[in-house]
């Protein structure tokens, strides 16, 4: 399906991510993020090139999460600064079996770009304008991916391990909650993140789930996010 190299760093990816001890970014995260990737750019009418480049950013484009254990505190701070490891871990393979030209360096670029702190600011200096909607699919495939009961619950788990997890785990609803996780760059991706939001409310209601985080954080605190969560759902666009 795509040239020998892109399939070997593939392979590379697939194997440094099944070995990831961070169970909110293992490959089972990675696969998904590369299914929707995958369904989104179907709606393009994109070059050879510039798919492999996509499919390549969306394994590697948490690589650099392999290298933290599980706390979420640590995932936590790992936000600003993945996305560069990630960037920089792929080069280092591409360098080692003598892969140049725009697939790599489109790959590359994509993921460091992605980054939700200077990325969206660096892309305009370092991005082609055809680069940056390859960006924003992949930056629509990990925010979906986000929405993903299987994930949700894993994090919750983690947040029972310390005070500062939980604190984390508050920390990080809140700011998911703010809204930008349920706005996409591309039109298509809606059609996906209305399933996945009816989803997520549903297992948010949920009586283990609603008392677990009323157990956690107040009975007070469970209502808002629940009601913020359905506010943001019914907020979506029909299409
Ligand atoms: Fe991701």
């Amino acid at each position: 399906m795509y040239s020998k190299k892109v399939e070997k760093l593939i392979a590379i990816a697939q194997k440094r991510m099944r070995m990831s001890r961070d169970p909110s970014h293992d490959l089972r995260h990675t696969t998904q993020v590369v299914k929707h990737v995958e369904q989104l750019m179907d709606g393009y009418n994109l070059k050879e090139k510039e798919r492999e480049a996509l499919v390549l950013a969306a394994w590697w484009h948490d690589v650099g999460r392999t290298t933290t254990k599980g706390s979420l505190v640590i995932l936590f701070i790992m936000t600003f600064v993945d996305d560069l490891i990630s960037a920089l871990f792929l080069w280092r393979e591409t360098i080692k079996i003598f892969f140049f030209g725009s697939v790599p360096g489109m790959a590359t670029r994509i993921i460091y770009c992605k980054n939700g702190t200077w990325g969206s600011l660096i892309q305009y200096i370092w991005l082609r304008k055809r680069t940056r909607m390859l960006r924003s699919i992949l930056e629509d495939a990990d925010n979906l991916e986000l929405l993903s009961i299987e994930r949700l619950d894993i994090i919750r788990h983690m947040a029972e391990e310390t005070w500062l997890s939980r604190l984390a785990y508050k920390k990080m609803v809140q700011h998911g909650l703010k809204g930008s996780y349920f706005v996409m760059n591309n039109k298509q991706a809606y059609t996906i993140l209305r399933t996945k939001a009816d989803e997520f409310l549903q297992w948010v209601r949920k009586p283990e789930i609603t008392s677990w985080h009323i157990g956690y954080y107040g009975k007070k605190w469970a209502e808002e996010t629940a009601r913020r969560i359905e506010t943001l759902r019914n907020s979506l666009p029909v299409q």
